[in-house]
């Protein structure tokens, strides 16, 4: 305490002796933009300390924090007076006086990603080989699948069309991915005590996505793959020599037993090593009996599991800097490497291909509730800054950055499901077998009929159909799964957090102009309608596989879908007045007097 005054007396007779220096600058060329402070404030700790060492225009956060150091150090009045004119930059980060862009950060150092060959994690590897073309180093763990081993796994990653601009631009950057054998269910991952050897020496970053994100997985497996690994991750990490930033991905639904979620990491009535203990030595039938009760509070394994993984971190993490990011629903890239990139059906992403091929069209959600989503590219740029800010500006504390769009730009289910619709039918999908439209409902029970009559009957009526003609049928099965996707997404569509996100802001704050573009994360940015064309343009193109080509004949198609579909609908009422009509004489009077007038009125225009 003591000394702490004494520094910030001597510092504000240093900073005093430097004002008239500092004014006749801030007069003369602040707008000019950014200037390093620390050259002018060589030795005065106190703006070293608040890290603030540039002065530059334009910056209000750096401006307000400068105003009141300074008004701390010279008297309010003079303060103020000194910095009308100047913005002072507040950056997070400086190496030798000079603010250090992520870009150079992330020079000669080696990242380790896990989770890399999944939906986020492949557009994580590509912004960073693209955009930090100095890195040493990426290693990926991977798991053989699917008879593949990891070599043959990392080709087929290379050659997806995500990667197609870095083959084009630069392809020796692929070069410095390294495959590392492992699985996170394993013990130390599965991983070699060579690679691990390799890895301790030269990681510096990590980035830790792998997770099971399957929302009703058995309990056990996903607290294998979601806390086990998690927590085996932490002990490779701690045993790293260099590691400057463990960045965790996580899901702001983790949380989604409370309505504002700060981003802070909450309570859990379980503890996460007696979970893990219970789910070890109990067979899976006794553990999915107890699921239900182990959960209470959370509709799936997937955000109990999250959770607890966040808590344990927490407890484990020791003195390694950890940073948490959590996104909410996160859909296709918002511009890049490409807008509309997607490659994995999961949330509402399957939904919406399967309602552009016309077999889905009603789910339950409430209209004007907020639909929590954030494009992929939006993340990952996040998540490479948060790693930037974690190492260069290390605290004893784990930062969590709730990466949402509700609080700063929010659309609601209505609009996104209208909007989608509207994209389907302006850019369809080849061979839809019906014309793409729908809405969200509210009501359970309308909802319900309307799941029967335009899903499950028709899929019904196609399968015979099917089955006629000797051809396989497919289509109930398809309804079967269409359901059980919307049956995880329904918890989701008829409810609204608070995601407070003020970390994001602040961390965009404290970016440099140029840092911010290139790592944009700033959500006030999306415009949702033409966002939400480019998702159903890459749906069709990185999902459905269907070429931009095909859209003028797809178009003429779905013309001809549209008349059949006014067609039935003109039908249907007709049968339906029939039936009214044959029922009640009463009603067959009214129906025929209203058609009497309608003809004389007509006789009069015409
Ligand atoms: N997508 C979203 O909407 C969303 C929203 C919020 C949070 N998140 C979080 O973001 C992270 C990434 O999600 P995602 O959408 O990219 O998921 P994803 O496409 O399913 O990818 C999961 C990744 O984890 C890996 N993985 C799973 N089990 C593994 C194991 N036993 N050993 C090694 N690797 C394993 C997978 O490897 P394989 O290729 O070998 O299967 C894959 O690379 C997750 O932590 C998730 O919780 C996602």
């Amino acid at each position: 305490m003591c000394q702490f005054r004494w520094r910030k007396v001597s510092s504000s007779f240093i900073a005093l002796a430097f004002i008239p220096v500092l004014a006749t600058f801030g007069k003369r060329r602040i707008p000019q933009s950014r200037i390093p402070v620390s050259v002018y404030s060589r030795g005065v700790p106190e703006l070293r300390e608040r890290n603030i060492r540039y002065l530059s225009s334009g910056h209000q956060g750096g401006h307000r924090k400068a105003v009141r150091v300074m008004a701390e150090i010279k008297g309010k009045g003079e303060g103020r007076y000194f910095l009308k004119n100047a913005f002072i930059l507040d950056m997070a980060t400086m190496a030798g006086g000079e603010y250090t862009s992520v870009k150079d950060f992330y020079r000669d150092r080696s990242i380790f990603i896990t989770g890399g060959t999944g939906f986020m994690g492949k557009v994580l590897v590509e912004k960073l080989l693209r955009s930090c073309p100095d890195i040493k180093n990426i290693y990926l763990l991977m798991r053989p699948k699917k008879g593949q081993n990891v070599q043959e796994r990392l080709q087929e990653l290379l050659n997806a069309p995500l990667f197609e601009k870095l083959r084009r631009d630069s392809p020796g950057e692929l070069s410095k991915i390294i495959p590392v054998a492992g699985d996170v269910t394993e013990p130390e991952l599965g991983i070699s005590a060579n690679d691990q050897d390799m890895l301790i020496r030269s990681v510096s970053v990590v980035f830790h996505s792998a997770a099971t994100v399957k929302f009703d997985e058995a309990l056990k497996l996903s607290v294998t793959i979601n806390m086990l690994g998690t927590k085996r991750l932490v002990q490779l990490c701690h045993r790293m020599r260099n590691v400057e930033a463990l960045i965790h991905v996580s899901t702001a639904y983790c949380n989604c037993d409370r309505h504002d979620v700060a981003e802070e990491i909450y309570p859990v009535a379980k503890e996460p090593e007696q979970v893990i203990a219970l789910t070890q030595w109990m067979d899976d039938k006794m553990v999915e009996d107890l699921t239900p009760s182990l959960i209470a509070g959370r509709p799936n394994t997937y955000t109990f599991t999250k959770a607890l993984a966040e808590r344990m971190l927490q407890r484990e993490r020791g003195s390694l800097p950890v940073a948490i990011v959590r996104p909410s629903i996160v859909l296709s890239s918002y511009r890049e490497p490409v807008a509309g990139w997607v490659d994995n059906c999961n949330g509402p992403t399957g939904i919406i291909a399967a309602a552009g091929k016309g077999f889905f069209r009603t789910m339950l959600c409430h209209k004007d509730k907020v639909a929590d989503l954030v494009p992929v590219d939006i993340v990952i740029n996040l998540m490479i800054c948060a790693a930037w800010k974690t190492a260069t500006h290390r605290t004893d504390t784990i930062s969590i950055y709730n990466c949402c769009t509700g609080q700063q730009n929010p659309i609601t289910w209505k609009e996104f499901v209208d909007l989608s619709f509207k994209y389907s039918r302006l850019h369809p999908a080849n061979d839809a077998v019906w014309y793409p439209d729908g809405r969200c409902h509210s009501s359970i029970i309308l909802n319900k009929l309307c799941v029967t009559l335009q899903h499950t009957l028709p899929a019904h009526i196609l399968d015979t159909f099917a089955r006629l003609k000797g051809s396989r049928p497919i289509m109930v099965r398809v309804q079967a799964k269409l359901s059980k996707a919307t049956k995880c997404l329904e918890y989701f569509s008829t409810k609204q957090w608070n995601f407070r996100d003020d970390n994001v802001r602040r961390l965009g704050e404290q970016l440099s102009p140029e840092d911010r573009e290139i790592f944009m994360f700033d959500v006030k940015q999306i415009n949702w309608p033409s966002y939400l064309e480019h998702y159903i343009l890459g749906i069709r193109q990185f999902i459905l596989k269907e070429s931009p080509d095909t859209l003028p004949a797809a178009r003429s198609h779905i013309t001809k879908l549209y008349w059949l579909h006014r067609a039935m609908q003109f039908g249907m009422l007709i049968i339906m007045l029939r039936v009214l009509l044959l029922r009640s004489a009463a009603t067959r009077g009214a129906f025929f007097s209203l058609l009497s007038i309608v003809l004389r009125i007509c006789r009069l225009i015409v």
